[in-house]
């Protein structure tokens, strides 16, 4: 990916990082490849930056060499700030791309942004998984922050910007017993976080709970009961992977 002996610094960007477990795991790994990492984390939220940082400061030991720029702003800011003035080796999109404003020019801008022989991760829900088919099923019920992209549109844009990549569906499972317990603190919680609407349970009329309860259980969302009697939703994800071509 890159040449070690050529590169003082690997620089690595990551989009939409949240509390920055997930990234802090692949800078781990990173660092045993490079004793110099120069990372950019570009995430709007406050709290969750705040996280990351924490979590940053935490793992400190571990980090040495590691130098990170916590940019908290969107990547659409990000681009009005920064524009192309800096080039990456690694940048990852994890989960974050439901969120920006155009993902098609987002995929496009961070391509551009990409050193040549540079590597890009994406990951978003897969286009055969319930969590895609229940959102699609209740689409008008997203909150206007929440695009509507599954793992083929990501596919289809690289597609038709000429770029290769490779594919890896991701099995997951989240247990969605719970939410079929109208009293269950943890059930809400989790049938906030996979219709996406907070305090669904609370505010949404009783005929809409049933319609969206008595889907989640068909096995366009979950498998069937396994022998624990647990109710296991598909939440299957795509890893998107691709390297920039060396000229
Ligand atoms: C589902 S979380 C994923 C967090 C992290 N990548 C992970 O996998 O744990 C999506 C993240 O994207 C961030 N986000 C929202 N809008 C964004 C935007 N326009 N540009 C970049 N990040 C954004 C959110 O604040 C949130 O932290």
């Amino acid at each position: 990916m890159v040449n070690r002996k050529s590169q003082s610094t690997f620089r690595m960007l990551g989009v939409g990082s949240g509390s920055g477990e997930v990234d802090l795991s692949m800078i781990s790994h990173l660092r045993k490849l490079f004793p110099s990492i120069q990372n950019v984390a570009v995430e709007p939220t406050t709290d969750l930056m705040d996280k990351y940082r924490s979590l940053f400061r935490v793992k400190q030991h571990l980090l040495e060499g590691v130098e990170t720029e916590w940019r908290e702003q969107t990547l659409e800011g990000f681009k009005n700030t920064v524009g192309y003035s800096v080039s990456y080796h690694f940048i990852s999109a994890i989960h974050s791309l439901y969120y920006v404003d155009d993902y098609r020019a987002s995929l496009r801008y961070l391509y551009d942004m990409l050193e040549d022989g540079g590597v890009m991760l994406i990951i978003v829900v897969s286009d055969d998984s319930g969590f895609w088919r229940l959102r699609k099923k209740f689409s008008y019920l997203e909150g206007s922050h929440m695009k509507f992209i599954n793992s083929e549109h990501v596919r289809k844009a690289l597609d038709d910007m000429g770029v290769k990549y490779q594919s890896l569906r991701q099995r997951s499972r989240v247990v969605a017993t719970e939410c079929f317990k109208a009293d269950s603190e943890v059930g809400n919680l989790v049938l906030d976080f996979l219709i996406h609407v907070i305090h669904f349970r609370r505010t949404a009329p009783p005929k809409l709970q049933k319609e969206v309860l008595d889907y989640l259980e068909t096995s366009d969302c979950c498998d069937p009961r396994d022998e624990n009697g647990e109710i296991l939703f598909n939440n299957d994800w795509e890893a998107i992977i691709l390297q920039k071509a060396i000229n």
